[in-house]
């Protein structure tokens, strides 16, 4: 690894544009392409990946939050920015200053917009989120069309897009449930156009819904988790080949990497790190390894995961505490201070995945990235 850092996260440039231009085959040249960098790119580094991702033909880029949509602005970053979470409204002059999109559905965040526009003398391009059945964001179809006439009638303010979201699309191979989503959404949207004008960008999908549901009458594809190299599930791939669809070829973009910072010999018998929850059979080399859970290492892991030395898995052993875990390398001869260590991603012919990880917390690919500490250094690799 060389250099000072004691761990870091390395971004595959050929992978993550390999991965961009699988799904802009996918989404075809006339739909625009949002890539999905909230949670700090879901952990790979909001700037990094978004400097990649410019190059690479991404027209749109999607963040939770105003601070990540202005963070963009002053890396010199122009595309468009939809702010897909909650914006505070204490929140919205910054976002119509740094022209970012808003995703709206509360007619307080319009009646303050609306203000700021007049004043700030901006205006404003705000995506309408429908409530299809994720209860999570959104306006219910019943109060829709009041809602964009209430906007449209504020001068600074316009109707730029109608979103909505999936709530059970990667669970599971069946999909009634995002089907009739769907049919909530252009059922919805038809009856806003008929009564009034053509709202410009209509958007719905995820990763796992531009592969299996490549609909017409959407003009813009969200995407996260794919572009970072994952499938969303199992399911989803699964969903994939039983749909006779050309599966994605996706290369993950990231890998974790720390340094030993001591190796030890330890007797037969010694209880090993907080708790004393792994005792050793046999004479043992542990290799401590300088990340915790403060890192973003999940406490679940501890006594389970694996992590790779010289290109061999090293079982961890004992608790994984803040800062630090331990790696048994009894069968890697020759393991030293420094050597790397691949907390996930690929070492020779080993590779460790989120997914592993995932599995063995007990969460998802995304948590395990998107909670990779932001303190961390990425490098574009
Ligand atoms: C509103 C919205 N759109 C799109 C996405 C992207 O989903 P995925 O990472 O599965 O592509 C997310 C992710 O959670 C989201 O919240």
């Amino acid at each position: 690894m060389g250099g000072s850092l004691t761990e870091r996260v390395e971004i595959s440039r050929p992978a993550l544009v390999h991965n961009i231009r699988e799904f802009r085959r996918r989404i075809g040249p006339r739909k625009k392409f949002l890539a999905v960098v909230k949670a700090n790119a879901y952990g790979h580094g909001l700037l990094e990946v978004a400097r990649l991702a410019v190059g690479a033909g991404v027209d749109w880029f999607g963040v939770n939050s105003v601070d990540e949509g202005v963070g963009l602005r002053r890396a010199g970053i122009g595309v468009p920015v939809l702010v897909l979470g909650y914006t505070p409204l204490g929140a919205l002059e910054e976002a119509v200053d740094a022209d970012l999109r808003l995703t709206v559905y509360n007619r307080e965040t319009v009646a303050r917009l609306a203000g700021l526009a007049g004043r700030m003398g901006k205006t404003v391009r705000v995506h309408v989120k429908l409530e299809t059945g994720t209860w999570r964001q959104g306006v219910a179809p019943r109060d829709l069309a009041a809602f964009v006439r209430d906007i449209r009638r504020r001068p600074g303010l316009v109707v730029e897009g109608l979103s909505s979201h999936f709530a059970n699309i990667e669970d599971t191979t069946k999909h009634d449930y995002p089907r009739r989503q769907l049919e909530t959404y252009r059922t919805a949207c038809r009856a806003l156009e008929a009564g009034g004008p053509r709202v410009p960008l209509k958007h719905m999908s995820c990763t796992a819904s531009t592969i299996l549901f490549p609909e017409p009458g959407f003009n813009l594809a969200r995407v996260g988790i794919g572009l970072y190299g994952l499938w969303p599930s199992k399911e989803t791939y699964l969903s994939c080949l039983l749909d006779r669809k050309d599966p994605l070829s996706l290369k993950p973009v990231l890998a974790w990497k720390a340094r030993i910072a001591q190796v030890k010999k330890v007797p037969a018998g010694a209880v090993i790190g907080y708790g004393g929850t792994d005792r050793t059979t046999r004479p043992t080399v542990l290799a401590v390894v300088p990340v915790g859970y403060f890192d973003g290492y999940d406490r679940g892991l501890s006594n389970a995961a694996h992590v790779l030395v010289k290109g061999r898995r090293a079982p961890v052993r004992g608790r994984v505490a803040m800062d630090f875990f331990m790696a048994d390398v009894t069968d890697v001869p020759g393991a030293k201070l420094e050597d790397d260590v691949t907390l996930l991603g690929a070492d020779g012919r080993e590779r460790i995945t989120a997914e592993d990880l995932a599995s063995i917390a007990g969460t998802i690919s995304y948590e395990i990235l998107a909670r990779i500490n932001p303190l961390v250094p990425r490098v574009v690799v």
